[in-house]
């Protein structure tokens, strides 16, 4: 079978998609109905964390311990990583004795370096630059709620971070638009959108008009990882770019409301819109696993016929 990595969104088609989806509602059903489906029997995920988490490391151990796998987390200040061996040697070892590597990292050139030594499938569980995985959910939960994403206009107000740039990814594929404000001086740069179709975003000084008539609102930290030293400059220069009730109420009267989590209520979310009727984060959470589930089933044994 050919070697696949998932290093960013658009290493798979929207075919690619639309079958995982599928496979990932299949999953979740079974899961559901409390009937084992373990595919992945004698199996290993390692995980790698340069940064925290919550949600990526429970989802990826939990998914891959009900495909029948097994999981290595590796925190690198704890391995030889942490003591300077070199990545690509790391790599070579590690996808000697693993069958799939999950990786959260800084930059994307990490990754890349070491998928491009390991002899099985590389995952992004997050770098500086993207967050994959995330969007995959974030999709899936919007068809959930909504059918389809085609067409529609999804607005991200706040820092033109990882998640951000990977919405921007997302939309040629699934044929959506994003509406993106951002506050003076954390504009979307050059090299994040360097071959995005212009198409598929507007950039808006003014979080208001962005969230106009939007089909999905979402945001993010102000500070993601990594940034901690500009947090208190942050809070003064996104102070007017939290999403509350007042701009709720300028989407669509059915809009939904997603946060990939972490959320600071009073920060970039106000309590009544995470808390609210509008949001669907804990579903967005939540199908981290399923998605991921299928995503670790199709880097593995590729198309399986149920
Ligand atoms: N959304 C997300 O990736 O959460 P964690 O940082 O907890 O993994
Ligand atoms: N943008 C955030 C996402 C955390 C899941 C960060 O990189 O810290």
């Amino acid at each position: 079978m050919e070697l696949r990595h998932y290093l960013q969104f658009r290493d798979f088609s929207l075919e690619e998609y639309e079958y995982l989806f599928a496979r990932a509602v299949w999953i979740k059903n079974k899961f559901k109905r409390y009937e084992p489906y373990q595919p992945l029997v004698d199996r290993t995920l390692a995980m790698v964390f340069e940064k925290h988490s919550t949600r990526t490391r429970v989802s990826f151990e939990a998914g891959m311990n009900q495909l029948g796998g097994s999981v290595i987390t590796l925190m690198t200040r704890d391995t030889q990583m942490g003591r300077g061996e070199p990545l690509e040697d790391v790599a070579r070892v590690i996808s000697r004795m693993v069958d799939v590597i999950m990786i959260r990292t800084f930059e994307q050139s990490i990754i890349e370096r070491f998928s491009s030594n390991s002899r099985v499938p590389v995952i992004n569980g997050l770098t500086n630059e993207y967050h994959p995985c995330q969007i995959m959910a974030d999709i899936f939960t919007y068809i959930e709620h909504r059918k389809s994403i085609r067409g529609k206009t999804v607005a991200w107000i706040g820092d033109s971070n990882n998640v951000c740039i990977t919405w921007l990814q997302a939309a040629p594929i699934f044929g959506f638009k994003v509406h993106v404000s951002t506050p003076p001086g954390y504009e979307l740069q050059p090299a994040q959108i360097a071959g995005i179709d212009t198409a598929y975003f507007e950039s808006f000084a003014n979080p208001h008009d962005a969230a106009r008539d939007a089909d999905l609102v979402t945001t993010d930290v102000w500070t993601s990882m990594g940034f901690e030293a500009e947090n208190e400059e942050r809070k003064r220069d996104f102070e007017n770019w939290q999403v509350d009730g007042d701009m709720m109420r300028l989407a669509k009267p059915d809009a939904l409301f997603m946060h990939c989590l972490p959320a600071h209520r009073g920060e970039e979310v106000a309590a009544e819109v995470i808390d609210g009727p509008q949001s669907v984060v804990w579903d967005e959470a939540e199908n981290r696993l399923h998605v991921q589930k299928a995503l670790i089933e199709f880097l593995l044994l590729g198309r399986t016929i149920v």
